[in-house]
């Protein structure tokens, strides 16, 4: 193989790793620095410089060896001057011929001389004059053979392509950014929407203040302590916040009555969860599932809920941790005809109603929340905030809710064994 063969060959392959390196690395000062050096070296040149065409006709230097830092600051590119790279037949320049009549050439003619600058190349990249190439002569004074050219022009393009790529990603990454923004922007709008409309639910029951907002807050924390990913945590949240949104079609004396309700008026208050179905499904939810988990908040694991009577694997995660939320809260607020249970009557309920009406996972997760609040295994004080500070200041709290994780710990267990064998059966 010919010695010049084996340098192109030599230049081609360092080349071809540089390109990888342009969009890995993110480092393209860096890469158009060593493809010149590369450049420079395999002819055996003294001098050079890459400069880019930025907004209207400007160079900046990319990369420059051997050449004042200056040169490029009496540069510009007219429209005309571009078109006529764009349009031209010839892919080099030399300086030393007086025949050149391309006009940016002749323009700097002198300027070029002066920096003992050979050699003009446009970068021409889908046609577009990405930026200019500057070489100066070879350091042995031979004149550039066919061969030279041929390398020049290879890694001319190769850095123009560089170039190229390079605005692409930083204009693709200006996109991104941009969408995010705009996307971050419309989820602010919406959960701001959605706290407003959490709060217009409460004022509507005047006994229930607040608890829509304490329901979501509920519900994100039982998801966390369940695994969920930090999208589906917000997604439930805003379930929470909504899961009650149908008690705004419901008549308001019903909602407040301060008695037992009678028959009637209960069904049209159980009206409220596909009501809440209706409201929410039309709408374009940043998170999935929010209008099934207020349609299925008072679902029952037992088939005894409404308003469809899903059993167990029927009713969706979701709505299983809304509903142990909203329960909860009933449970542990004052009503206008009872007060709020003790917090033991409520880990009573949760273990009695555990695999009837509540998830025993879900119970046994928001259990273990509120075990960390509680043991201090958390810096959290959510839970113990929404309760009031006394509520869980009981010496027997740990142990209820210890025994309570363990208990339903067990039952999930046998739970899953008894499935496992009725699948082996079948
Ligand atoms: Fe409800």
């Amino acid at each position: 193989m010919e010695p010049s063969t084996q340098k192109l060959i030599h230049t081609f392959g360092a080349l071809a790793d540089l390109g990888q390196e342009i969009a890995g690395r993110g480092d393209f000062s860096e890469m158009v620095r060593t493809s010149m050096h590369l450049l420079l070296g395999t002819l055996a040149l003294r001098r050079g410089a890459v400069a880019e065409c930025v907004d209207e006709g400007s160079l900046r230097c990319a990369a420059i060896w051997g050449l004042s830092d200056r040169l490029f600051n009496a540069f510009s590119m007219t429209e005309s001057e571009r078109n006529e790279f764009l349009n031209g037949e010839a892919t080099e320049f030399l300086i030393s011929n007086d025949a050149t009549s391309n006009a940016f050439v002749t323009r700097y003619r002198e300027g070029l001389r002066g920096e003992e600058i050979e050699l003009v190349l446009p970068m021409i990249v889908r046609d577009e004059v990405t930026g200019l190439v500057l070489l100066g002569r070879k350091a042995s004074g031979e004149e550039f053979s066919a061969d030279d050219f041929d390398t020049i022009r290879a890694m001319v393009r190769h850095i123009g392509v560089g170039i190229h790529t390079r605005r692409l990603l930083e204009q693709v990454a200006q996109r991104a950014e941009e969408n995010r923004r705009l996307y971050e922007e419309l989820r602010t709008i919406y959960r701001a929407t959605v706290r407003a409309f959490a709060a217009a639910i409460d004022i509507k029951d005047k006994y229930t203040q607040g608890h829509s907002e304490r329901v979501g807050r509920y519900s994100e924390i039982i998801a966390r302590e369940m695994g969920w990913a930090e999208e589906e945590v917000e997604g439930i949240q805003i379930a929470g916040y909504l899961h009650d949104v149908g008690k705004l079609v419901v008549d308001r004396d019903i909602i407040n009555a301060p008695y037992k309700i009678n028959a009637k008026e209960s069904s049209e208050l159980n009206r409220h969860p596909a009501a809440g179905y209706e409201i929410l499904a039309p709408i374009n939810h940043p998170y999935a599932d929010i209008p099934l988990m207020a349609k299925y908040h008072h679902e029952r694991l037992d088939g005894r809920g409404y308003p469809e009577g899903l059993v167990d694997e029927q009713i969706p995660l979701g709505a299983k941790i809304v509903s142990l939320a909203d329960s909860f809260d009933a449970m542990t607020t004052d009503r206008p005809y009872r007060r709020r249970r003790s917090f033991e009557d409520v880990v009573r309920d949760l273990r009695e109603n555990s695999g009837k009406q509540f998830d025993g996972k879900v119970v046994t997760a928001f259990a273990r929340a509120i075990l960390k609040e509680v043991n201090g295994d958390t810096k959290e004080r959510r839970i113990t905030k929404m309760l009031g500070k006394d509520y869980l200041q009981g010496d027997n709290v740990p142990t209820l809710l210890t025994d309570l994780i363990i208990d339903l710990t067990h039952k999930e267990a046998q739970k899953a064994q008894e499935a496992q064998k009725a699948k082996g059966q079948a």
